[in-house]
This record gives C-alpha cells, sequence and structure tokens, in this order.
C-alpha cells in the first residue's frame, strides 16, 4: 500500500497539481548522451532489456516497473480484480505491458491508425497502454518515494516479484538487477524522469541485417524489432542451447529453484530461469543432473531432445519424436517451434520465436543434430 504521505503527495498532483509536493525526480537521460553528442553515464531511459521466457523488448525502467508493479495479473494491473489486487486502489493501473507482440499475434504487422478512436484489440489495447503511462506519469513521484523506503512492492506479493526479473539488457546480456537495488532505483527514477517512454509493439525485421533498427512509429507509439540480438549462433548444440534454450525454453523446462548459477562459464551468468511450469518440466527436462551449476547442460540434455519420443503422459505421446538427425520437418520439437505441430502448442507458448534462429535449429538438425 502507498503510505498515507506518498499517497496524500500523489493525490495532490494528481489533482491539483499545486506545489508542496518537491518534484525530486532529477534528471532525465533519455539515449545515454546529451543533444551535442557528450556521454552521459549512468542508465539511460531508452536502453533495452529483453524477457528471458520469451525475448519480449522494453525499456528497462518499462520493465522493472511492469514485472514487480502488476504484469498483467497482480495489484497495479487491469486485469487484476479483488485479491489479486492486494488492497491497490481500482483505476491505479501501471500496466505497460505492449500492446502488440507481432512474433505472437500475426495482425500487429500492419496496425491501423488509432487516431479515430478505432475499437479493435490494438487499439483497444494501445488505449490501455497510454492511459496507463499517463498514470504512470500522475503518480511518478509518489513511486520513486516508495521505491526509495523499499515499501514497494509490498508484503509477501512483493517479496515474490522482487526474487523474479528475468529481464536481460541488450547492451551485455547482463541480467536486469532486483527491484529493491540501488540500481534499479536510478533505472526507474530516470525513466520517470523522461516521462516513461513505452515500447508500445515489435516488428519482425525482414532480414537478420535489419534486426534491431528503430521501426517506423504509429500514433506516436515505439516499435522495436524483436529477434536475436547481434549474431546469429552456429548450428551446433551447445550454441543453440544457450542463445536459444537457456534463455527462451529452461524458464518452464526447469526444474523450479532460486539458484545463482555455480558455472563461471555460463555466458549469461545470474540466476537460473525455471519453475514456471511443472507441466513443461514433465514433458521435458532442458536442464542437467546438478541444478546448482549449468557447466554440463548443454551436453546432458542433448539426450532430452535427439531421438526422443514425445512424453508418454503428455498432449504429444505417440505424436511423434522430439529431434530426428537430418529430418528437421518431421522432428516435433521444429513443428512446435514453427507452430506447426500437431499435438499441444506452439513453443514457446507466448509465439514462435524469430524465423532466423529457428533455421539455425533445422541446419544443426539436418546436419546429423549432434551434441557439438
Ligand atoms: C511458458 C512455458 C513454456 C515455455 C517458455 C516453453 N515451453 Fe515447451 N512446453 C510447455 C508445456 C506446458 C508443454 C506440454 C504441452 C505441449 O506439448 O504443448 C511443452 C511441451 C514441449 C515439447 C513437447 C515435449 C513432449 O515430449 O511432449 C517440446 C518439444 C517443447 N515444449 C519445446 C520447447 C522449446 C524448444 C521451447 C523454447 C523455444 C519451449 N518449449 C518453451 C511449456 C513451455
Amino acid at each position: 500500500m502507498l503510505s498515507g504521505r506518498a499517497l496524500a503527495c500523489s493525490l495532490l498532483i494528481l489533482l491539483t497539481s499545486v506545489v508542496g509536493c518537491k518534484r525530486d525526480l532529477g534528471d532525465c537521460n533519455l539515449d545515454g548522451q546529451t543533444p551535442d553528442g557528450v556521454p552521459i553515464d549512468g542508465p539511460a531511459a531508452f536502453d533495452i532489456a529483453y524477457r528471458i521466457t520469451d525475448g519480449l523488448p522494453m525499456y528497462e525502467g518499462q520493465a522493472l516497473v511492469q514485472s514487480t508493479c502488476g504484469d498483467g495479473a497482480f495489484c497495479h494491473s487491469p486485469a487484476a480484480v479483488g485479491a489479486d489486487r492486494i488492497g491497490v486502489p481500482a483505476q491505479l493501473d501501471f500496466d505497460v505491458g505492449l500492446a502488440c507482440n507481432e512474433a505472437a499475434d500475426a495482425a500487429c504487422a500492419s496496425p491501423p491508425s488509432c487516431e479515430g478512436g478505432q475499437t479493435d484489440t490494438y487499439c483497444q489495447r494501445l488505449r490501455r497502454l497510454h492511459g496507463n503511462q499517463s498514470n504512470i506519469r500522475d503518480w511518478a513521484e509518489g513511486m520513486i518515494q516508495e521505491m526509495r523506503a523499499s515499501a514497494m512492492p509490498p508484503g509477501e506479493a512483493g517479496r515474490r516479484v522482487r526474487n523474479s526479473t528475468p529481464w536481460l539488457r541488450e547492451s551485455d546480456g547482463s541480467e536486469l538487477p532486483p527491484i529493491e537495488s540501488g540500481e534499479a532505483r536510478e533505472i526507474v527514477r530516470n525513466w520517470l524522469a523522461c516521462q516513461a517512454p513505452v515500447v508500445a509493439r515489435t516488428e519482425i525485421p525482414p532480414s537478420v541485417q535489419e534486426e534491431l533498427q528503430p521501426c517506423p512509429s504509429v500514433d506516436d507509439e515505439i516499435c522495436i524489432y524483436t529477434g536475436p540480438q547481434g549474431e546469429l549462433p552456429e548450428p551446433a548444440w551447445s550454441e543453440i542451447y544457450w542463445s536459444i534454450m537457456f534463455t527462451t525454453c529452461v524458464g518452464c523446462h526447469g526444474p523450479s529453484n532460486n539458484n545463482v548459477d555455480q558455472n563461471p562459464n555460463n555466458p549469461l551468468g545470474g540466476d537460473i530461469p525455471g519453475g514456471a511450469s511443472a507441466p513443461a518440466l514433465e514433458a521435458l527436462n532442458l536442464t542437467g543432473s546438478d541444478t546448482t551449476d549449468t557447466t554440463d547442460w548443454a551436453s546432458e540434455s542433448w539426450s532430452a531432445v535427439v531421438n526422443v519420443s514425445a512424453y508418454t503422459g503428455g498432449v504429444c505421446a505417440a505424436q511423434g519424436t522430439l529431434v530426428i538427425p537430418n529430418d528437421s520437418p518431421n522432428s516435433l520439437m521444429i513443428e512446435k517451434m514453427r507452430d506447426t505441430q500437431v499435438c499441444g502448442t506452439v513453443m514457446p507458448p507466448t509465439g514462435s520465436i524469430a524465423g532466423s534462429l529457428i533455421q539455425v535449429v533445422e541446419d544443426w538438425i539436418d546436419m546429423g543434430a549432434q551434441n557439438n
């Protein structure tokens, strides 16, 4: 809950915009440099992070606020009702989830103009996003005060979300800092000081070379190309493992744990994802024998996919083999990644990853699917 003082303070700003609450958000660093091109230290509001589970991009401040204030499900989210709001007043929504994700929703490829009050789903979602963004602007000072007092997110629910911030920074692949850290506070403070810019939708790039270019904006929304960051992995299982399986699949296809990885060679470092879906783990375990050390996970998980029939207790029982060496079109794993599966859902369930990445997995399979 907001403390009485912060609440009163924020209400004043919200309702009357009078002085009396000092504006203490500080300076805004939008893109890491001054207008004359002099570099600025510290977080920039346009710094991007990717959600580990599905590769979704957001600005770092947007990601921290989204994943700890509501995330489409609890507290400050319009979808949260009753107990899920944990006492948050109605309308105090801070949900800044993307209005559209092209990888998950092909209809986003050519979004309509929403200027005329259109009522289609996309325009409704865009209005929701802009409305919540303006809530955040109104409540910015209260939010930062609460964070400074370590009062948000509160209680048991707060502890739960504080421990999971599964976002990787675009700049160096490191994990976003936990919400209670000074570093995260500075990211959010700067983002708020810059008027809380949001990534509104993603667009699938026409080619690998064009990935991560900003795409044309529609109705003031910001759009970011989705897709792999930087170089594509080589068609070898170890590279595929670290750049695709570990980042987008192990969150569900891995055991529940809050372990910090003991393996200094893990290119991503930090906490080990996992525990997001018991049925997924039962159907396919993409980790290794030691749940606290990822050293052997790539080589050990190979035998969980190559020449392995679908799990007999699952929806794909007797429907195929996960990876058939030299036969990518008939490998169940590729069918699921390409959304042409005969059983269950597309993998990851939020929508296919970039086609250029799936192609690398196909190449590896068609070269014999070795444990290399
Ligand atoms: C959000 C959770 C989640 C994520 C992320 C996820 N999966 Fe799954 N996966 C599931 C669930 C649940 C099932 C069982 C139901 C089904 O087959 O649709 C499953 C089943 C599968 C199966 C079938 C296993 C069998 O033996 O039946 C394969 C193959 C698979 N996933 C591959 C992947 C790959 C590859 C990725 C990453 C690119 C991935 N999954 C990411 C939840 C997830």
